[in-house]
């Protein structure tokens, strides 16, 4: 559904011990639905193979600026021809400053001179290279050419080091890029988000949980990034890497994730509930940890949650509302149901043992149009087609207001 999955970017390597990154790069773009073909400098072949960097992008990875393999011995045009950007990563200082003199000695660097997309740099280097002059003198020359700088980050270095000058992680690169390259279908709208499990407390140390990761929720928020959105973020625990941009809250129990979307359900123009809420929590969670005893049996009386979704959707003028359907068998109707009962514009409707914890993911999105199924693929580029679809409706809705 979202043009970013056909969409292709060439992966610039240069000679930086960071360039062990550039393995984890690769698929990290490829989670998001990107398709990357790998160009190397001489000097990166000392750090990584071009082996390593074909197995994984599934492409042939180029070094040589007369390699035979482009028929018209014009790889420093053909290559980038197709491209949405050229991303460097990693960026030595020594390659940015070719860049900003226009230097064309190698495949690499006359592909970024003879290039017609967009270039995307993310430096590495030892933190005094980064802070010399002349590299923050090339760094302000690349912005005014109008050329994406991601990071670096500050951190523990190669070099047994302290500083400015690490290369932000893969992860971070792959969100980045997608976001740049993601069309701008949500640009200025407030997203309000529920993501995670919730945690209901037993006692201090024990509590009511399920398996829910935050891995879709986290990636749905940062599509809407990526697509414009001012994502605000409800999440209960979840070890997921924090979404660039979103605004967070992190909550423990349901009624914490209650409070906190009333708080900001006003001016949210489109709600999604990803959340995997606990139904019910403990009447009275003791302050102290419960001893057991060998005969007793122990009984916890358990309360109804409010439900978050029907809430929201429930307001006199409730923003576009968007839930999530669970089920482990009759999935359809079951999320069809829910959709009408809590009175949501679209359920996305996913098999819970398909979903839980797993990387890839397989959903149907219900809503008044009918049922539309999307392939199984990585939960980055379901919730990039989720939040296209999203784009589409909501802007039919407002149109119809
Ligand atoms: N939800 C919510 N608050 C709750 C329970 C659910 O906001 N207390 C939201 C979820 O975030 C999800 C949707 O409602 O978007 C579906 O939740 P689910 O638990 O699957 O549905 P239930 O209504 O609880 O139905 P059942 O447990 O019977 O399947």
């Amino acid at each position: 559904m979202s043009d970013i999955t056909s969409k292709k970017v060439v992966l610039g390597v240069t000679g930086g011990v960071a360039a062990y990154k550039a393995a984890e790069l690769v698929r990290r773009l490829g989670d998001q639905g990107i398709g990357v073909h790998v160009v190397m400098t001489e000097a990166a072949c000392g750090f990584i193979t071009p082996a390593t960097l074909q197995a994984l992008s599934g492409n042939p990875v180029y070094t040589d600026m007369w390699d035979a393999r482009i028929s018209n011995s014009m790889a420093h045009i053909e290559l980038s021809r197709d491209k949405a950007a050229i991303v460097i990563a990693p960026a030595t200082a020594d390659f940015m400053a070719k860049l900003v003199h226009g230097h064309a000695d190698d495949l690499l660097s006359t592909l970024c001179l003879a290039r017609d997309c967009a270039l995307i740099v993310a430096p590495a280097m030892n933190r005094q290279m980064w802070e010399n002059p002349a590299t923050q003198r090339n760094v302000a020359q690349l912005e005014k050419d109008g050329i994406t700088l991601l990071g670096p980050a500050s951190g523990d270095q190669a070099c047994g080091e302290t500083g400015n000058g690490r290369m932000l992680e893969a992860q971070e690169i792959a969100d980045a890029v997608a976001a740049f390259l993601a069309p701008k279908t949500l640009a200025g709208v407030n997203v309000l988000m529920t993501a995670g499990p919730t945690f209901e407390p037993i006692d201090a140390v024990r509590g009511i949980t399920n398996r829910s990761s935050g891995k879709m929720g986290y990636a749905i928020a940062r599509a809407a990034i990526g697509a414009g959105a001012k994502v605000t973020l409800i999440s209960g625990p979840s070890s997921q890497p924090i979404p660039a941009g979103a605004m967070l809250t992190q909550v423990q129990s349901a009624a914490d994730m209650f409070a906190a979307v009333k708080k900001h359900a006003k001016g949210a123009d489109i709600f999604i509930g990803v959340a995997a809420v606990a139904d019910y929590r403990v009447e009275t969670p003791s302050e102290h940890k419960i001893k057991k005893t060998e005969s007793d049996a122990l009984t916890l009386k358990l309360l109804p949650n409010p439900d978050i979704l029907a809430w929201v959707a429930g307001q006199a003028k409730p923003p576009f509302t968007v839930g999530f359907a669970a089920e482990s068998q009759n999935l359809e109707n079951y999320a069809d149901e829910k959709r009408r009962r809590k009175k949501v514009n679209l359920i996305v409707a996913n098999l819970a043992q398909n979903a839980i914890g797993a990387d890839d993911n397989e959903v149907m999105l219900l809503d008044d149009s009918g049922t539309h199924k999307l392939m199984r693929a990585p939960k980055e580029a379901v919730a990039k087609d989720i939040v296209a679809r999203i784009a589409t409706l909501y802007k039919a809705a407002k149109k119809r207001r």
